[in-house]
């Protein structure tokens, strides 16, 4: 099989449009912000290239109607949106909750699991409008870049990528003078110090104080969580049920994905669940200070991983967290349109059969813990475990079964250590 054309990097390959012959066109990751809505114009007049703006519907709070004529008034040829929230939640947030993806411990991966979505809707209408080119507002400094540009790659390699904001080396100013100059409008009065980033998955906050990170998070910095200091005195409780891994009904009551997680965000939110501080590493080498809320994703996490240790065998589970920490990393590292990812999502898959069930988690001043959990298939017997009246676990067996496993120790250390030699490295070392 002949392999599809794969261009060189768009600043080896500049596309520039012929006079006289219609112009070119490029797919916009438009989200209506500063950057992107300046990267309209710059399209255009650097490249000579017709934009169509795409925004991608991922559960961020925006007024979606706006935003499009937002990029028609920046001289879009076209604006269009796409709900893709309910793909969003079923082929990329449930398949990273399944696989409990958790970055470096502690991140939930909200923005970098909406990266890929967007890349398959940019392909998607690229196609369509017949695009030749795709382009997105990140800079060369962080992770999305990384995402976007693999994202084509996975899926469409025929396409270039251009991202204007990686080659203008304009500052925040010199854009605002840049928008002012060409009518477009420009953020009102003082723009807020925070860069955020929001989806169903979580709400990231970077840049202002939180650049120091030795500095404690502002309250303001904070969107959708309520301080845990101000949450309520009393505990709640909330039951998550699932079905093969999938998350399913709320107290009860079954809930499609998004409205499940949307609904989860507001009440473990109001907890002060889900707030997390993270000094991340990023995938081009710099250390980042990360604030994030991702108060759905910590209680959904949570709740899965209480029922897979009920259902699972202790093997697969241990086996199950390496294969976990590597899909998380690949996810933050742009490669979720991999062969990697696809063979991991099938061992995944593989241990979720008997994840159904109910978790029961108390939610409680910015903390969730799992507080009760069931399942038909639970491996949890009461026979085995008692220490009270029906116990039929046979204590003596226990004797000869300790003999063979401790053969190897007893072996070991019935034979005399010989006197410790210097090692061959620290005689090398030393002087
Ligand atoms: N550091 C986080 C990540 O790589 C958050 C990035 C936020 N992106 C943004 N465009 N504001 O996933």
């Amino acid at each position: 099989m002949r392999a599809r054309g794969i261009n060189p990097p768009p600043s080896l390959a500049l596309p520039f449009g012929k006079p006289g012959v219609s112009a070119q066109r490029v797919v916009l990751a438009y989200s209506g912000g500063l950057d992107t809505s300046v990267a309209i114009p710059w399209l255009k007049e650097e490249r000579g290239l017709e934009v169509v703006a795409l925004t991608v519907d991922v559960g961020q709070p925006v007024d979606l109607d706006q935003v499009r004529r937002k990029a028609e008034a920046a001289g879009a040829y076209r604006a269009v949106v796409v709900d893709a929230r309910a793909e969003f939640a079923a082929d990329y947030l449930v398949p990273a909750l399944r696989a409990n993806a958790v970055y470096e411990g502690v991140y939930p991966l909200s923005t970098a699991l909406a990266r890929p979505v967007i890349g398959r809707h940019l392909v998607e209408v690229a196609r369509r409008e017949g695009a030749e080119f795709v382009a997105h507002g990140c800079t060369g400094k962080g992770n999305d870049q990384v995402r976007f540009d693999l994202a084509i790659a996975g899926l469409a390699p025929e396409l270039r990528v251009i991202a204007p904001a990686r080659e203008w080396n304009m500052t925040r100013e010199q854009e605002v003078e840049y928008a002012r100059a060409r009518g477009l409008p420009v953020p009102a009065g003082r723009a807020s110090p925070y860069s955020t980033d929001e989806n169903l998955w979580g709400r990231s906050v970077e840049c202002g104080v939180l650049e120091d990170p030795s500095i404690e998070p502002p309250e303001e910095a904070f969107g959708w969580t309520t301080a845990p200091s101000a949450a309520p005195e009393t505990p709640s409780r909330v039951r998550v049920g699932f079905d093969r891994g999938r998350p399913t009904s709320l107290d009860g009551t079954p809930l499609a994905p998004v409205d499940l997680i949307g609904r989860l965000n507001r009440l473990a939110g109001a907890a002060g669940v889900g707030r997390i501080d993270h000094l991340e590493s990023r995938v081009v080498g710099i250390k980042s200070r990360e604030v994030y809320e991702c108060p759905a994703a910590t209680v959904l996490i949570e709740a899965h991983r209480a029922l897979e240790a009920l259902v699972l065998p202790r093997d697969v589970l241990d086996f199950k967290r390496t294969v976990e920490q590597r899909y998380a990393n690949l996810v933050y590292e742009g490669l979720w349109f991999s062969p990697l990812r696809t063979a991991l999502d099938a061992f995944v898959s593989a241990t979720q059969d008997r994840v159904t069930g109910e978790v029961a988690v108390q939610l409680f001043k910015g903390s969730a813990h799992v507080v009760g959990r069931r399942s038909p298939y639970s491996l949890y017997q009461p026979s085995l475990a008692t220490y009270s009246t029906g116990d039929r676990f046979r204590q003596e067996m226990a004797e000869g079964f300790i003999y063979v496993w401790g053969l190897p120790s007893r072996t070991w250390s019935s034979i005399e250590p010989r006197p410790a030699a210097p090692s061959a490295l620290a005689s090398k070392l030393r002087p």
